[in-house]
């Protein structure tokens, strides 16, 4: 038995997903708790955090890799509850929140002690458990993949996504400019507020022009898109010579056609990636960074979590229904008790 596992009921409360379909697909249902296995520790969970993955998932368009838990949720936070061998850093009743392989819609959840990070200082639950998907994902594609540096433009899609307000806040703290778009004035004026230079209400401004515009004609350096379809090719357009463009999404389309001449010209980079299914051992270099660069930042609220709304764990459809009406302003966030 795992080490404190003595102490945790046997059944826990969960939310399944029943079938494929929409957000009423969401159901509660009574699950064993899981036990942690060698690396792992078992989290009694207080919030979980909501991400367009998990729609994706509910939809059956999302599969979790091979060996992930069929729950959704892909980050929590509480308290360590028990832990599985080989586990020296973490003690039973640690505040934590970590990146989960799925599974973060549920009471309990077991995660790779790798993927597992303390609470901020002075955060609650509820924004803890907003912060890891986010983070992780931001700082790997912008940071690592991207390279952004102080001074260069950083052009993020969607800025006020969850994803997006995390990349402004970041890029602005490490001394990058940052030029966004978004689908209406009241998400622009947000993201204005988060530390963006400029915000471009997509839907009546083409954002090439505005981001040649705010960069002197010079373009992004790096473009943080999750969009793809028809902004493949503007983002070329949009790109400064040596630009780097990262592909987290295709909301618009996975297949695009472009003018391959641009790339060439302006020797840009077009790179992508996906966190979930990724080694434990990438997701604890990640971790390990954001510990040592990020968490700092979040200790003193140079940079935070957005928070959008909070819904009990059982209501977690209408959490998914609010991100699908797409009115949403950063994270939203379940209460899970
Ligand atoms: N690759 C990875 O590892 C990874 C990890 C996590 C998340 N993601 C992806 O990152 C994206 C953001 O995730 P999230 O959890 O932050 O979701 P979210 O808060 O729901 O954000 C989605 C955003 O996309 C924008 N959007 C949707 N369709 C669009 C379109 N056709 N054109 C332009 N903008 C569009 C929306 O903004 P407007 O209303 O302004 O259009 C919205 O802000 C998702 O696509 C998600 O799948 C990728």
């Amino acid at each position: 038995m795992a080490s404190g596992q003595d102490r945790i009921p046997a059944k826990m409360t969960a939310i399944a997903i029943s079938e494929p379909g929409g957000p009423r697909v969401l159901k509660p249902e009574t699950r064993d708790v899981p036990v942690p296995g060698p690396g792992e520790i078992l989290i009694r969970v207080r919030a979980a955090g909501i991400n367009r993955p998990d729609v994706q998932q509910r939809k059956g368009v999302y599969p979790p890799p091979p060996g992930a838990s069929d729950l959704p949720g892909l980050e929590a936070s509480g308290e360590v509850a028990a832990l599985g061998d080989e586990i020296s850093r973490w003690r039973v009743g640690d505040r934590v929140c970590a990146l989960t392989p799925g599974g973060g819609y549920a009471e309990y959840a077991k995660v790779h002690a790798g993927s597992v990070l303390p609470l901020p200082a002075g955060f609650t639950h509820t924004e803890a458990a907003a912060v890891p998907e986010n983070y992780f994902t931001v700082w790997h594609n912008v940071f690592e993949r991207g390279a952004l540096k102080s001074g260069e433009t950083l052009l993020v899609h969607g800025g006020s996504s969850g994803i997006g307000t995390t990349a402004i806040q970041l890029a602005s703290a490490f001394g990058a400019h940052v030029v966004t778009t978004a689908g209406s004035q009241e998400k622009c004026d947000a993201c204005l507020k988060l530390g963006a230079d400029r915000a471009i209400n997509y839907r009546e401004e083409d954002f090439v022009a505005a981001v040649k515009d705010a960069t002197g004609g010079k373009g992004a350096n790096v473009i943080l898109d999750m969009v793809g379809g028809d902004y493949v090719a503007r983002n070329y357009e949009a790109a400064a010579v040596e630009g780097r463009i990262v592909q987290i999404a295709t909301q618009s389309g996975a297949v695009a056609s472009t003018d391959f001449s641009k790339m060439m010209a302006k020797r840009l980079t077009h790179t992508g990636s996906m966190l979930r299914p990724r080694t434990v051992e990438f997701k604890a270099a990640i971790a390990a960074a954001l510990e040592a660069q990020v968490w700092p930042l979040l200790g003193t609220r140079k940079v935070a979590p957005v928070m959008d709304m909070i819904f009990p764990l059982k209501e977690a459809w209408r959490a998914h229904e609010r991100m699908e009406d797409g009115d949403h302003i950063g994270k939203i966030v379940l209460d899970v008790g």
